[in-house]
């Protein structure tokens, strides 16, 4: 890992070992992140984004497990530390997380300054005073007024509140901060609002990120890196750019057509049919093949390799260079794009529905009045 690279992911395997079977949460990621750089991580609910996040600071609760891989931080590998070990070296100061939810789980009896100077006390032995005109700097970082600092949490609203727990994250100036969906219980204003300022402070502190969220559109603003997640698979990696321009992956692609775009008419919504698999029982072959609507014979079967193209690299059978498997010939099983509904809904022209008044698609509509 040379100097520039502040983190370094390979093979990483994080399963959940459940009475219902194990849980194939995050298999094989691999990816890099330089110094002062940023990945946003996207991709639909339960596609393993918060168990990358915590397998990330050796933080995977029970019945969660690093089966296998390797997280090198910064010289540090994480997966050989211990639990103390990774309290003591890497958390907080190495890397520091805005867990998803946190704001809701502020606790109700403590002052904002009280919980803000925990991590100060336990890891630098910092208190009184002192510990307070840190907070109060890290307050204003984020934009708040460092009064804030004797205010309870039902006294914020729900933006200051996420803004308490991300000055709390950075307050031992950490290398890395992971972001879990900072933002999704909040309005668009603040959401941008907050997004702005993350982009501002990863500047100023010259910190590197890492964005989780399930929500494309609000990445592209804050993101060099895109990370497309699918069933446990990252099946997507590359130069955000380059991804939004032109997605290779059947799904990244989907994915994209679906961020509305207010400057343009919107007949439809895109929507890809069907719903993410249990994870304890993946599809076979590729985990996407039952809702790709480019799917290939070949992709019931075998499981796509990771390939490069044009820099970005994509685990997806559309680009090997074997041919006979890309140009397998089309999926004769269903895909749910078989379904009618489904399928009208993607055939463009004819298929499309106009929006009602609601903005629901007819489909939406016939399941609200069931
Ligand atoms: N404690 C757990 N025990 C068993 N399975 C779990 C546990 N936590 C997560 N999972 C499973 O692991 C998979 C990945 O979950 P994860 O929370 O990482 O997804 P996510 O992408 O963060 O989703 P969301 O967008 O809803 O936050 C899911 O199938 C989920 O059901
Ligand atoms: S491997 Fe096949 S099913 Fe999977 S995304 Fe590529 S084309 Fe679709
Ligand atoms: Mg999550």
């Amino acid at each position: 890992m040379d100097d520039d690279t502040i983190l370094e992911v390979k093979d990483l395997t994080t399963h959940y070992l459940t009475t219902d079977g194990e849980v194939k949460a995050l298999d094989d990621a691999t990816f890099s992140l330089d110094r002062g750089a940023s990945i946003g991580i996207a991709g639909e609910s339960g596609c393993g984004k918060s168990t990358l996040a915590f397998s990330l600071l050796n933080q995977v609760q029970p019945p969660g497990q690093i089966m296998s891989g390797s997280i090198n931080l910064d010289g540090i590998e994480v997966t050989d530390l211990s639990e103390s070990e990774a309290r003591e070296k890497i958390r907080w100061k190495k890397v520091s997380m805005v867990f998803q939810g946190a704001m809701e789980i502020m606790t109700p009896v403590y002052s904002v300054g009280h919980q803000m100077k925990e991590p100060l006390k336990y890891h630098k032995g910092i208190t009184g005073e002192k510990a307070r005109e840190i907070c109060e700097r890290y307050l204003e970082l984020v934009n708040l007024e460092g009064a804030i600092f004797d205010r309870y949490p039902h006294e914020l609203s729900g933006g200051q509140k996420q803004r308490v727990i991300i000055a709390t994250a950075l307050l031992l100036e950490p290398n890395l901060v992971i972001l879990d969906e900072p933002t999704t219980a909040l309005d668009v204003v603040v959401e941008a609002r907050i997004m702005n300022d993350l982009k501002r402070l990863r500047r100023e502190l010259d910190i590197s990120m890492i964005f989780i969220t399930h929500d494309l559109s609000i990445l592209a603003e804050v993101s060099d890196n895109l990370a497309i997640m699918y069933a446990g698979w990252i099946v997507e990696f590359g130069e955000a750019y380059d991804i939004y321009k032109d997605p290779k992956h059947p799904y990244t692609e989907k994915l994209m057509a679906a961020i509305p775009d207010i400057r343009t008419d919107i007949e439809r919504l895109e929507y890809i049919p069907g719903v993410p698999p249990n994870l304890v029982n993946p599809p076979s072959g590729c985990r996407f093949h039952p809702r790709c609507h480019k799917a290939m014979e070949v992709c019931k079967e075998m499981e796509p390799e990771i390939h490069e193209v044009d820099g970005v690299n994509v685990k997806c059978h559309l680009y090997s260079e074997d041919e006979s498997i890309a140009e397998s010939q089309e999926a004769e099983y269903d895909t749910a794009y078989e379904d009618e509904a489904a399928a009208e809904a993607y055939e463009g022209e004819e298929g499309k529905r106009e929006l009602d008044e609601t903005g629901m698609t007819e489909t939406e509509d016939e399941v609200m009045e069931e």
